[in-house]
């Protein structure tokens, strides 16, 4: 990706609505002396965002805005614009974006699922999985576009489901894997 050519970091917004247990593990990332990345700011749809608190912790911007109509996105654009933001990634970002959103900042949105995309777009990702029986679930991070967890898939991890498995047993394995995930594929992002 041209963005890394001349600059030192590439400059991250990431987007989360709760817990945001795969922003602290992009924070961590983000400190290793040889990282590519900065987070600049973090941004949420949700003021009572568990995640909110790492803004603090870490002393990173922080902005909530509702996401809610056309007015709202303008003001995220204007802020990410005005923080030179190069790269989005959503992490347990639960608000679709709007096609003119994800325009603006074409093929510089990532996002991390909770399945092996194709599979399981959408919400209940774990329960579907148990339910079909399959043998495997596991994560995906992929670029964003106008469809629904459906844009260009960057990086899997695949996970076994075990036989007593429950949607949140799996969905505690998936999301040690996604912390890893994560930062591999801004990785294989940025040398593409
Ligand atoms: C993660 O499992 C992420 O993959 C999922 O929400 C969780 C957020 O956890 N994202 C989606 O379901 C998006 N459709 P976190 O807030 O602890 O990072």
């Amino acid at each position: 990706m041209a963005l890394l050519i001349g600059s030192n970091r590439i400059n991250i917004a990431v987007f989360i609505s709760g817990t945001g247990s795969n922003l602290k593990s992009l924070i961590k990332f983000s400190k290793l002396k040889k990282s590519p990345i900065m987070i600049k700011m973090i941004i949420s749809n949700n003021y009572k965002a568990k995640g909110l608190q790492y803004a603090n912790i870490y002393k990173i911007k922080k902005k909530v805005f509702d996401f809610k109509n056309t007015l709202s996105e303008k003001k995220v654009i204007y802020e990410l614009k005005k923080n030179n933001i190069n790269l989005i990634c959503l992490a347990g970002f639960m608000k679709i974006l709007s096609k003119s959103f994800i325009k603006n900042f074409k093929g510089k949105i990532l996002n991390i699922h909770p399945s092996l995309l194709p599979k399981y777009k959408g919400l209940n990702t774990h329960e579907r999985a148990i339910k079909n029986k399959d043998k495997y679930s596991g994560c995906t991070v992929h670029f964003v576009n106008s469809r629904l967890d459906s844009g260009k898939i960057i990086i899997q991890k695949k996970v076994k489901i075990n036989k007593f498995d429950t949607p949140k047993s799996l969905a505690k394995r998936i999301l040690i894997q996604e912390h890893k995930l994560y930062p591999a594929a801004i990785m294989k992002v940025l040398s593409l």
